[in-house]
């Protein structure tokens, strides 16, 4: 593993300016659990019943069960070391924008300012009927709450069956083409569009870095099979040693 934290910090530090994408596996670690690794949402919970918006349209009190709680705790959860070396990467300027599958806002928390949502946020919460906005932890009780005009509220998340933000995947596309580098963390790399992204990188000629506690992506130039807090401090101290 010495050579490729070696390799996986010469390559950011030099290249500078890395795209990141992360999924539920960097959050772990700050207690929120993923969706298909072990003990994750989707074991206990179908997505097709408690996170389509077909059903929502039908029925929203399902996707409430699930994250009604998460919303009302919000500011309970904390980012962890991997969230906090990617804010210290962007301010040496390597991180240059992160991409990120999860919903848990935590990369903004930590302080990292160039933050593509690309399937939104539960910090905001919309009421579907008026367009009031309401903000995490602040909605009002209830399974699904409702509005004060009575109307059922929404958080500004992508469930499945939905498209995602135009505006947020095309600069994940663009993002994605452009970038000399990007560090893939956390991530089963199952649910497109977010999915194809390394690929779309490695086309135009990008070097993928994985940090994963299992392989997930198998075009991966450089693997660190680590917990994302161990793997990104110990990288943070590795590109220290490169930067002058
Ligand atoms: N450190 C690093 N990686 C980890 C850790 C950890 N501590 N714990 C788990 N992982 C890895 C798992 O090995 C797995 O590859 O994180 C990944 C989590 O995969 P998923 O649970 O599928 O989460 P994600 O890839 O973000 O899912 C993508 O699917 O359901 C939708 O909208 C949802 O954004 C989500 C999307």
């Amino acid at each position: 593993m010495e050579a490729a934290y070696r390799e996986a910090a010469r390559q950011l530090a030099q290249q500078k300016r890395c795209v990141v994408l992360s999924g539920a596996g960097i959050s772990a670690e700050s207690g929120i659990p993923t969706f298909r690794s072990k003990g994750g949402l989707w074991e206990k919970y179908d997505p097709a019943v408690y996170a389509s918006i077909e059903v929502f349209r039908k029925d929203p009190s399902k996707y409430w069960q699930i994250r009604g709680d998460f919303i009302r705790d919000y500011n309970r959860y904390q980012p962890n070391a991997a969230h906090r070396a990617l804010v210290e990467l962007e301010q040496a300027g390597i991180v240059r924008q992160i991409i990120t599958q999860n919903i848990d806002g935590l990369h903004r928390k930590a302080g990292s300012r160039q933050v593509i949502e690309i399937h939104g946020s539960l910090r905001e919460i919309t009421c579907l009927q008026c367009g009031k906005q309401y903000l995490a932890p602040n909605v009002p009780d209830g399974t699904p709450p409702h509005c004060d005009c009575g109307g059922v509220l929404k958080p500004n998340t992508v469930l499945f069956g939905e498209s995602l933000p135009p505006q947020a995947l095309d600069s994940a596309s663009r993002e994605a083409q452009t970038c000399k580098t990007m560090l893939v963390i956390g991530t089963s790399a199952v649910v497109y569009p977010a999915a194809a992204l390394p690929s779309l990188a490695k086309q135009h000629g990008a070097r993928i870095i994985e940090v994963n506690i299992e392989r997930a992506f198998p075009d991966a130039d450089v693997v660190i099979l680590e917990k994302a807090t161990v793997a990104m401090t110990r990288l943070l101290e590795e590109i220290r040693t490169f930067i002058v």
